[in-house]
C-alpha cells in the first residue's frame, strides 16, 4: 500500500513540475519565444520619443496606397480610443504596450494584435464591409481587463480622404 503511494506521488510530482515548466512561457497565451526577435521599443519612453508619440498615433496615409494604423495599449485603454479606415483597404496595425501584456481583437471577426511590453507587434487588417467594429483587449490585463476597448470606424475611401485631409490621426474619440 505504502509503496505505491510512494510511486503515485513519484510519478505525480515530477509531472506536476514538468506541466508548471513547460505551462510557464504560455502566460500570455501564446510562448514568450513568439515575442523574441521582435522590433524592440522602450516601453518607458513610447510618449516622449520615436514612432509612438502621440502626434504620430491613429491611421496614416502611406505611399503605397495602404493605411498604417499606429496604437499604443496600457491600463486600461488604447491610444487612440477610436479610429477611421477605409473599406477594403490593406490597414498594417502597429500596437506597442506601454505597461502589460494585451491583446487587441476586432469583433466579428479573427483579428488579434498581441503585445507584450518591449516589442512592437505588426497585423494585417482589411475590412470588406464598412461599420464601427469594437475592438476589446482579449488578454487579461489587470483589474479593469474588461473594460479595455476602442473602436474602429470603417468608412468608405472617399470619405476616408477626406476626414485625413482635415484630421491627422482619422481619430473618432
Ligand atoms: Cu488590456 Cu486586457
Amino acid at each position: 500500500m505504502r509503496s505505491s503511494k510512494l510511486r503515485w506521488l513519484l510519478f505525480v510530482v515530477p509531472i506536476t513540475l514538468i506541466l508548471i515548466v513547460v505551462r510557464f512561457p504560455y502566460m500570455v497565451d501564446v510562448p514568450v519565444w513568439n515575442f523574441l526577435g521582435r522590433e524592440r521599443i522602450d516601453p518607458a519612453t513610447l510618449h516622449l520619443q520615436g514612432e509612438f508619440v502621440e502626434s504620430n498615433l491613429g491611421s496614416a496615409e502611406q505611399p503605397d496606397g495602404s493605411v498604417l494604423v499606429r496604437m499604443i495599449a496600457q491600463q486600461y485603454v488604447f491610444v487612440p480610443q477610436c479610429v477611421v479606415v477605409p473599406v477594403d483597404v490593406l490597414v498594417r496595425v502597429r500596437l506597442v504596450s506601454a505597461d502589460a501584456a494585451h491583446a487587441l481583437t476586432v469583433a466579428g471577426t479573427s483579428y488579434a494584435v498581441k503585445v507584450v511590453p518591449g516589442s512592437v507587434t505588426e497585423r494585417e487588417f482589411r475590412f470588406a464591409q464598412a461599420g464601427e467594429y469594437a475592438m476589446p483587449c482579449h488578454e487579461f490585463c489587470g483589474t479593469a481587463h474588461a473594460a479595455m476597448w476602442a473602436h474602429i470606424k470603417v468608412v468608405a475611401p472617399d470619405a476616408f480622404y477626406r476626414l485625413m485631409a482635415s484630421n491627422t490621426g482619422g481619430r473618432c474619440d
